[in-house]
């Protein structure tokens, strides 16, 4: 079924206290709206249109390319205000419409399809929750079982407040339907707003039917206004992936220091340790682990892979049993084959190692190319760049650096090459030789140290 979204994002935030607008705060790494339009791309909503008016442009900016249409709202003249300037930019083909909220980041798609099923293309569909505390929200008021109307808590009599279910804000409506009754709105009421929620009474008024679907999960229609609500609703969410890892076998040292801002794909018996951040797509192959305070992000560690504390990882692949770290950086393009040994304080930005190559300490690789079971020694570095361009070191299998060399690019270490420790390489060094490049050690003996002249006295 063709559907319409209309995601409202003009609201101020006051609470947050913060010049961003409220709508691009993080929840796991993505904005409180960038999950709402995750959930309308998830529908396959044809047309997606968000409500924009407290710092709309910067809102405007953070959808651009997501295929969404923005209308603004100036001033905020309430819900159904809103809904009035989204219309023009409705595709009246799209036969049902889906409201919801860019601060209500954690509604699922599967949920607001089976209210867009409810809708049918000919009722007006409400999602509900029942809340022990209703204070604030709009009530559910019902005939019977018959729902009649929605009357916000500011309007509502003490009878109407004793009722706990609630409207979420999230509705679906026959296109043509809702672009009649929001067009007959009024502003008479306690708050002088246009309401959404009163076209409720409308469709019952006209005979349309009005159906309220409870939401099972309550965190799924839970809004954020404050940064405390922030920090708790990502808290929960964080708790639900440790626990649905620790469901899948994954043994977590602890769920309550989990963060993981993307997808985290994990095999069988990988262990996490505490305070470790996923961020994107990051898969852990069979028997991998995670040491404290890791940073991964796009990344992918091979099977008993073990990375040790403090490493950060981006854009890299990590091969089967390879060590990495403590205090890593595998910077993007870096690929470690199978066995390969990174250590403490050492950087790899666009290098390939093959199967068994060590750089252990103090050491970088950029744009390099290392052969299998090569030795890099400790400080040694690659000079990749020339201040205009990138160049390539090929180290071949079997070669052997030694201590603080710099290798200038581009340059080629053939197989089986030793490279004497301190030596700056800045031609081709053959394979199976041994090349220095460093003044000769010399020692002058009987030289004199400089000494103060001494005071006369
Ligand atoms: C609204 C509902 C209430 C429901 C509650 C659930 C109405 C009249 N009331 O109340 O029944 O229980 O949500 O949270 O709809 N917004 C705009 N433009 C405006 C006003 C609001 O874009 O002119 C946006 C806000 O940014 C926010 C959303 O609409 O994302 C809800 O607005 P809010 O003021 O929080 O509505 P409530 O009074 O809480
Ligand atoms: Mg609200």
């Amino acid at each position: 079924m063709a559907l319409n979204v209309v995601i409202m994002a003009a609201g101020k935030g006051t609470r947050m206290k913060s010049a961003q607008p409220k709508v691009l705060h993080r929840l796991a790494g993505r904005s409180l709206l960038q999950h709402v339009l995750d959930c309308a791309a998830g529908l396959g909503a044809g047309r997606v249109v968000v409500v924009t008016g407290h710092g709309a442009a910067t809102v405007e900016a953070s959808v651009a390319g997501s295929g969404a249409v923005c209308v603004r709202q100036e001033p905020q003249l309430g819900t159904g205000h809103a809904v009035q300037q989204a219309v023009p930019a409705l595709d009246a083909a799209c036969d049902t419409t889906l409201i919801l909220y860019g601060d209500v980041p954690l509604i699922r798609s599967e949920t607001a399809a089976a209210l867009v099923a409810a809708c049918g293309g000919n009722a007006l569909a409400l999602l509900t929750v029942e809340l022990a505390d209703p204070s604030g929200y709009g009530r559910i008021v019902r005939a019977g079982d018959a729902v009649r109307a929605i009357v916000e808590h500011k309007d509502a009599s003490a009878d109407e407040r004793a009722i706990c279910e609630v409207y979420s804000g999230i509705m679906a409506a026959p296109t043509a339907a809702l672009v009649r009754w929001v067009r007959a709105l009024r502003n008479d009421n306690a708050q002088r707003e246009f309401y959404l929620t009163d076209v409720v009474a409308l469709a019952v008024a006209e005979g349309v039917p009005v159906v309220a679907r409870s939401v099972a999960d309550p965190m799924e229609v839970e809004g954020v206004n404050s940064p405390a609500q922030l920090a708790d609703l990502e808290r929960r969410l964080q708790r639900r992936h440790a626990d649905a890892l620790l469901e899948a076998g994954v043994r977590l040292a602890d769920p309550a220091r989990l963060d993981v801002r993307g997808t985290l794909v994990c095999g069988s018996d990988v262990e996490i340790d505490v305070n470790c951040i996923f961020d994107g797509e990051v898969t852990l192959a069979d028997g991998a682990r995670i040491g404290a305070h890791c940073v991964l992000r796009d990344a992918q560690i091979g099977a008993d892979a073990v990375i040790h504390p403090f490493t950060h990882i981006e854009g890299a692949t990590v091969g089967a049993g390879a060590l990495v770290g403590p205090y890593a950086r595998l910077r993007p393009g870096a690929e470690l084959g199978p066995e390969v040994h990174v250590g403490n304080f050492v950087e790899v930005k666009n290098s390939r190692l093959a199967a068994g190559a060590k750089a252990n300490h103090l050491a970088y690789l950029g744009d390099a190319t290392v052969g299998e079971r090569v030795n890099y020694g400790a400080g040694s570095i690659t000079a990749n760049y020339d201040g205009a361009h990138k160049h390539r070191t090929v180290i071949g299998d079997d070669a052997h650096i030694g201590s603080n060399c710099v290798l200038v690019a581009p340059v080629t270490v053939g197989a089986g090459a030793t490279i004497g420790g301190g030596s700056t390489i800045a031609r081709d060094a053959p394979a199976g030789a041994l090349t220095l490049a460093r003044a000769r050690q010399v020692t002058i003996a009987g030289w004199q140290r400089p000494r103060k002249a001494s005071k006369q006295g």
